[in-house]
């Protein structure tokens, strides 16, 4: 099985669902976890599939009340020390664009290679999820699907730099 091993800094792990209080006792820092793909991407004749592991399909129940999923992936075929140590570049790999901060664009190279998908869903079906499109290769290893909730996940006021604006 593959495995990922991702490094974060945080100040304190929390609870799942528990409410934190300003005096909580805080655990100590939490540095690594082990991560499991729940599936990976299928592209075949035009479809683009989300194939997940036959023991995640409950996980799947509901999903196709949802127009939209985001698709949360890894960058497998840049999972090399070097391209996990770069932190700048030319975003779209067009020199014209300012360099930029892997965290402030969406450069398939960052320290942890997570890849963040909206996909449009056209139908679930037992442990396979077809989406409209998905900017992931074939073969790419899938960490979790989140429903697209707009009223959790839609921003007013948005703005983007210029490089990102329409052309
Ligand atoms: C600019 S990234 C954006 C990905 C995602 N939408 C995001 O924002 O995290 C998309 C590009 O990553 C590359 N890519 C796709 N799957 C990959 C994989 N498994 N490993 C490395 N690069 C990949 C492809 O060149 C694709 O065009």
């Amino acid at each position: 099985m593959i495995r990922f091993a991702i490094t974060f800094v945080l100040a304190a792990a929390i609870p799942l669902g528990d409410a934190v209080a300003a005096d909580a006792p805080q655990q100590a820092a939490a540095t690594e976890f082990r991560i499991h793909p729940i599936g990976h991407i299928k592209k075949a004749n035009d479809r683009m599939l989300i194939v997940l592991d036959k023991k995640y399909q409950d996980g799947l129940l509901g999903l196709e009340q949802w127009s939209h999923v985001q698709v949360i992936w890894w960058f497998d075929k840049n999972d090399t020390p070097q391209q996990r140590s770069i932190l700048q570049v030319h975003p779209r790999g067009n020199p014209q664009n300012p360099l930029t901060g892997v965290f402030a664009c969406r450069a398939p190279v960052r320290p942890n290679l997570i890849g963040l998908s909206l996909c449009k869903v056209l139908a679930v079906n037992d442990n396979v999820v077809e989406v409209e499109t998905i900017d992931a290769f074939e073969g790419t290893p899938v960490l979790d699907l989140k429903p697209f909730a707009p009223g959790q996940d839609l921003a007013s006021g948005v703005k983007v730099p210029k490089w990102a604006g329409p052309k």
